[in-house]
């Protein structure tokens, strides 16, 4: 049987994670988060004193670095030379470094090279910046997925006050805003629509009325 892809692209914080999970449950189909990689390549970097801009730099260590994906109950962990660093990627330090080193082509490379591989032997839903674009252009669905930068600084600002963090909602606006510009403005495979993705705003809505609108354009014959 073929394989079944959904591609999920856009900004940070426009809720592509929480969708994606929501949709690949009930589809019971695998969702990657192409995210997480590019954040343990950031992880390794920042362990080892190494500037995530700093391109020649990460270059050379790149191939010191193994990353694999494991479900565990269909929840996707992320393994950086075999130690799961699932938890350790989500501070603002990460998020920061991880678009910092997606810029790098040789790191886009060996990423892309994960990801469809992952994609060759499962059904997915997929989510990240240029998936739709590049990672897999013949995917079944391509979704791109937006809210206002207030909406996405607003649910961030929420989580992390949920979670116990401190927290400053104008500076998660203009962190927002910084990594939007470093991810629509680099070189190779920059954040943008696919020509043929469906644009989703979900700036008002409930997560399960944006669920249930892309369940609606997936293809009948899936
Ligand atoms: O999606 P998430 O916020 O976890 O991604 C972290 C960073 O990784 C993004 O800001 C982006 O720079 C980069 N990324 C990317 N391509 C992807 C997924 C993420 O460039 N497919």
């Amino acid at each position: 049987m073929k394989h079944f892809a959904i591609a999920i692209d856009g900004p940070a914080g426009a809720g592509k994670s929480t969708i994606a999970k929501m949709i690949a449950k009930k589809l019971n189909i695998i969702y990657v988060d192409t995210g997480a990689m590019y954040r343990a390549v950031a992880l390794y970097c920042i362990n080892h004193g190494i500037n995530c801009r700093d391109k020649e730099s990460v270059e050379k260590i790149l191939d010191q670095i193994e990353i694999k994906i494991q479900y565990i109950d269909n929840v996707q962990r992320i393994l950086l030379n075999n130690e799961d660093v699932t938890d350790k990627i989500r501070t603002q330090e990460i998020s920061q470094g991880a678009s910092d080193v997606a810029t790098i082509q040789a790191v886009r490379i060996k990423m892309v090279e994960l990801q469809r591989n992952l994609a060759k032997t499962v059904s997915v839903v997929m989510d990240g910046r240029d998936i739709g674009t590049h990672v897999l252009p013949d995917a079944d669905l391509k979704i791109f997925l937006t809210a206002s930068v207030e909406e996405r600084a607003n649910r961030r600002y929420k989580e992390l006050i949920q979670n116990g963090i401190e927290c400053n909602l104008s500076k998660i606006k203009e962190e927002i805003e910084a990594r939007d510009k470093n991810d629509s403005c680099r070189e190779c495979s920059p954040l943008k629509k696919a020509e043929d993705a469906v644009e989703v705003d979900t700036t008002g809505q409930t997560i399960q009325e944006v669920v249930n609108r892309i369940i609606s354009l997936i293809p009948k014959q899936f």
